[in-house]
């Protein structure tokens, strides 16, 4: 679990951080109907936060925003009842969730709290799954859930499911604008046109920027295969990335199927200047973020 878990009676509190998308392309179409990805993830210090709190039976679930479904259609009530279900618990639990990660954004907000979820009730509970067996039970849940099991940066293949991790070891500074436009994931998969004939972008020229934290790189590398998709469907958010343009990011994305465009910045600094530039022309929520860093040796 986080180092940052605070344990509260009778039950736990945890953070689920947003994800940005580094690197994406889509190697093609699975007869499953997902796609087959190579992508770059990377947990920023953007969270939601979750309180779990053991009850008689069941799943309830409360939030403050009207906006998010308090039903079996939430991510984190479906990953409570997963674990339930699966591991045969005979206990309930109330979540109490507080959403700062947009919805729609292209976050993965949802997944990280289902994540987060199964985390904290396997900590609770002292069921001990391993991080192995949690990530089998993310992917039932999502494409993006497993990466959030162990989250920092990961090299993520398959539909998104199969974790490589990244070794990051220095600070990099972002600032994350949501232009308050919510996008459906299928929706960009499904219009999605995959050209065979496109030169497919190495992943491994990729990790190597990464592994070097070289920013400059980094910010030159940066892809998402889906984003031209995304602006043939949402013009506006090619326009705000033009604009965006002009503010000497190291490098500007759409993370994973949208909405939010992110800047990779030099430093925190220069993150926070701009986000005062960005605030003042009203583009929507702007958020300065920062990455976790690493110690791992193991890919
Ligand atoms: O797995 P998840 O429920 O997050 O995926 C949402 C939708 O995104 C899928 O139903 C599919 O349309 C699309 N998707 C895809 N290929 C992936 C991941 C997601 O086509 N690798």
């Amino acid at each position: 679990m986080r180092k940052n878990n605070r344990e509260i009676i009778n039950g736990i509190s945890v953070e689920a951080p947003a994800k940005i998308n580094l690197f994406l392309e889509v190697l093609g179409k699975r007869d499953d109907g997902y796609h087959e990805l190579e992508t770059v993830m990377q947990e920023i210090d953007l969270v939601d936060t979750l309180e779990f709190e053991e009850i008689e039976e069941g799943v309830k679930l409360e939030c403050e925003d009207s906006s998010i479904p308090l039903n079996e259609t939430n991510l984190v009530y479906k990953a409570a009842d997963l674990i339930l279900k699966e591991c045969g618990i005979k206990k309930g639990v109330l979540a109490r969730l507080e959403k700062r990660i947009p919805v729609g954004a292209g976050l993965g907000g949802g997944s990280s709290d289902a994540a987060a979820t199964l985390k904290a009730l396997n900590s609770l509970w002292g069921i001990g799954l391993s991080d192995v067996e949690l990530m089998e039970l993310a992917a039932k849940l999502g494409s993006d859930v497993a990466f959030f099991i162990n989250g920092k940066t990961a090299l993520c293949r398959g539909r998104g499911e199969k974790i490589y991790p990244i070794e990051v070891q220095s600070e990099l500074s972002y600032l994350v604008v949501f232009p308050n436009v919510e996008i459906s994931t299928p929706s960009i998969y499904g219009n999605l046109k995959i050209d065979l004939t496109k030169n497919r972008k190495d992943v491994s020229v990729f990790v190597k920027a990464m592994e070097n934290s070289d920013v400059d790189n980094i910010g030159k590398l940066l892809f998402n295969r889906l984003e031209e998709t995304i602006f043939s469907l949402y013009p506006n958010l090619l326009q705000m990335k033009n604009l965006l343009g002009s503010f000497g990011f190291c490098g500007l994305l759409v993370s994973g199927s949208g909405s939010a465009i992110y800047g990779l910045c030099s430093n925190r600094k220069q993150a926070e200047m701009i986000r005062n530039q960005i605030e003042l022309r009203g583009m929507g929520k702007v958020f300065v973020a920062t990455n976790t860093i690493t110690t791992q040796t193991t890919r």
